[in-house]
Order: structure tokens, then sequence, then C-alpha cells
């Protein structure tokens, strides 16, 4: 049987978003079939929109997504009809990091979540007129009013958490909490630099500020989210539109340099200034994501200081653990995500995209009636 709904399809690279009839397949034994509330739109979705992944179009992007459970396949144990839940990404659960409890380092990553565009066995989720699309992105492909998702991508929440303001967890917000609590874990008294205040970085600022980091230093070129990264819990910020960054960290730290640097705006030149800022034993992590193939240059002697740089997928999370605890503290006020977050009907995604595109929208949330 198949299952008729209103997907958000992008024909080819660079082509708009477009509500479109499509065709679900009737959820396997390990997939979930969800009905959307609310879905986060984040820069990857416009990077693959845009053609600058090769994931197969058309095809139905969308990997921020929140609702309520419809119906499980016969070997899903974790969820039931009704239950409110996020998607994130999946994972195969038996490879040594799935194991490990690193599901973000999955032997089937790529393929699985961004590129793959269908079922490990290569059956589509999603077709229109009899034609497969590119889904299964993230394992879900969430713009979408109703989704097929896999039982690893589907995160079981609290029902009284608002889905809307929740949404984000799944990727961007994950992404960046997780870059400092997961991975860089900051040490009393020390120096953490966010490099972007978009929604990654902003999510590491406020993840930050609950840490005993005693500096966090956010760096932007755009005044505005300089001051909701103070607000947020910036001790300091940089505008690099117009301070040295160098200068400036150098003035923050005494000379020192920071202890951990979170790099976000996919700009290389930043990644390098972030990775010379560190302090000797210092960590870099890179999240923000330039097209395929991008490369960076680092002077090696400045490497012999003990500085580590390490590229992370969805902040490290072990989605299960994880997100169940963001979204407690966002439903307390402890992570204040809906700082972020501009709400759009569905059918108004342009307008969503053109607002992110702009820097009008930090965080986009879509709305399902
Ligand atoms: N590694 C992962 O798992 C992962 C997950 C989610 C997103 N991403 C990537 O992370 C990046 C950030 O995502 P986002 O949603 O926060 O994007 P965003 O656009 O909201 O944030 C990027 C910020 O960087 C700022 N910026 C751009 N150029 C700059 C420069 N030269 N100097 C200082 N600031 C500059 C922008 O003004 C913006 O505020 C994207 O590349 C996205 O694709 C990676
Ligand atoms: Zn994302
Ligand atoms: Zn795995």
């Amino acid at each position: 049987m198949t299952i008729t709904t209103q997907a958000a399809v992008v024909e080819h690279g660079g082509a708009p978003f477009t509500l479109s009839e499509v065709e679900l397949d009737e959820p396997r034994a390990d997939e979930v079939l969800v009905r959307m509330t609310a879905a986060g739109l984040c820069h990857t979705d416009l990077g693959v929109a845009g053609g600058g992944l090769p994931f197969p179009l058309p095809g139905v992007l969308g990997h921020e997504g929140a609702g309520v459970v419809e119906r499980v396949g016969a070997a899903v144990t974790s969820v039931t009809p009704g239950d409110h839940v996020l998607l994130s990404f999946t994972s195969c659960g038996h490879c040594a990091n799935c194991r490990g409890g690193h599901p973000a380092y999955c032997a089937t990553w790529l393929p699985d979540n961004l590129i793959g565009g269908s079922r490990r066995d290569g059956s589509a989720t999603i077709t229109r007129r009899g034609e497969p699309l590119g889904g299964h992105f993230f394992g879900q492909s969430s713009l979408s009013r109703l989704a097929v998702a896999d039982e690893r991508s589907v995160v079981k929440v609290d029902p009284t958490a608002p889905l809307e303001t929740i949404a984000p967890l799944g990727c961007g917000v994950q992404t960046g909490v997780g870059a400092v609590w997961n991975v860089l874990r900051p040490a009393p008294g020390s120096t953490v630099l966010v490099a972007g205040a978009g929604a990654v970085g902003l999510s590491a600022v406020m993840a930050a500020a609950l840490t005993p980091a005693q500096r966090i230093v956010a760096v932007d070129v755009v005044p505005s989210r300089l001051d909701l990264a103070r607000k947020l819990g910036a001790t300091h910020v940089v505008d690099a539109s117009r301070e040295d960054l160098a200068a400036r960290v150098a003035e923050i730290t005494g000379g020192v340099g920071c202890n951990g640097a979170i790099e976000t705006t996919g700009n290389v030149t930043v990644l390098r200034q972030s990775v010379d800022a560190l302090a000797a034993r210092g960590t870099a992590v890179v999240v923000g994501a330039p097209p395929f193939g991008t490369e960076v240059g680092l002077d090696v002697n400045g490497m012999l200081g003990g500085r580590t740089v390490t590229g992370i997928p969805l902040g490290d999370s072990e989605t299960q653990s994880f997100i169940p605890v963001l979204a407690a503290m966002v439903a307390d006020g402890r992570l204040p995500v809906g700082e972020l977050i501009t709400t759009y009907a569905f059918a108004d995604i342009e307008q969503a995209v053109a607002d992110v595109r702009s820097g009008a929208t930090i965080k986009p949330v879509l709305t399902f009636d």
C-alpha cells in the first residue's frame, strides 16, 4: 500500500523547494511513519538543494523533523503511535562506532544520511507518479507532511516539550552543543572560541555558558548576531569585519590563546585563524561544511605545540540519550533555543530559504497544520 502526502521537492541543483504530491512506501519492519508538526531547515538542506553535494535530485530533503508517530513497523520497539518524536540522523547500529556510542561516525553514515537518497538496499522511500525520488535524507526526508523514518532516526521526547522549539535539536542545536559538551569539555577557567554566531555557533555559545569555561569568545561579521551571542552567554565578541581576530584573542587571553575553538562559518580562512588562535594543547573543532574537496593549509610548526584539529559530525552525539536531555533543558528554559527560531508555514518554505540566505533568520522552523 502506498501513502500519499505533500512534500517539498527540489527538482535539480539550484531549483527552489516546490510543494508536490508524492507517494511514500509503507513503513518496513524497522521504520516509523511520522506526521510532522514542525521541521527545521539547516544549511545542509540548502547546500544539497543548491547542488553542492551528490544527493540524487529530484528529491526530498529535511533532517530536523518533529512530529507524532502515526504507524510503526512490526519490529519497532522504541515508539508507538501517538508518541512525540524528534528525527535525527540514522546509523547502522552494529558497526564498531555505533556499538561504541558514536553513531555519528557510523561506517555507513554518508550513504545512509547524506548522499545515498535511498534505503541501504537501494529501494526508494518516496516516489512520484511511480518514479523514485531522492529520499531517506538523514533517514527521514522530513520536509514532508508525512515521512517514513528509520527507527534509529526517531527519538521519543516528552510530549509536553514544544515540538516547534525543539525541532532543530536533531541537527543544528545538537551539533553546536555536542561540540562543547561531548568533545571540547572545557576545563574550569578555560577559553572557548566560537567562530560564526549562526544556529550552530549560538548553540555552542549556550552550551559553553553551562560549563566552567571562563571566557566565551563569539566571532561573526553581523553585529546583531554578536549581540545575541552576548545575550546567550558570550563573554567577549569579535566583529571579524573590522577587528583582527588574532590580536583580539591575544588581548582577551593575555597572550595564552584559546583552549578550544569551534569553527562554524565553513570559511577556510576563519578555520586557519581558529587553529592559529589556539593555546598550547588546544583543540579546534571543524563543524562548518564548505563544498566537497575544499582544502586548508596549516602552519606545521604551529601544530607542534600540541594542537589538535578534529572534524565533528552532529556533535558526536548518541541521539537516543542526548536529544531527550536537550529537549528537557529547552523545556526548562536552560537552553534558550527559541531565541534562534523564526517559524514559517510549510507553504512559505521559499520565504524561509530566502530569509536564511539573507541572514534575516537564524533558524527557520516550518510548521504543518
Ligand atoms: N558538522 C556537522 O555535523 C554540521 C551540522 C550542521 C551544520 N553544519 C554546517 O555548519 C555550518 C554552520 O551552520 P549554521 O546553520 O550555524 O549556519 P549559519 O549561516 O547560521 O552560521 C554561520 C555564521 O557564520 C558567520 N560568518 C560567515 N562568514 C564569516 C566570517 N568570514 N567571519 C566570521 N563569521 C562569519 C555568518 O554571519 C553566520 O552567522 C554550515 O556550514 C553547515 O552546513 C555542519
Ligand atoms: Zn543539518
Ligand atoms: Zn554504524
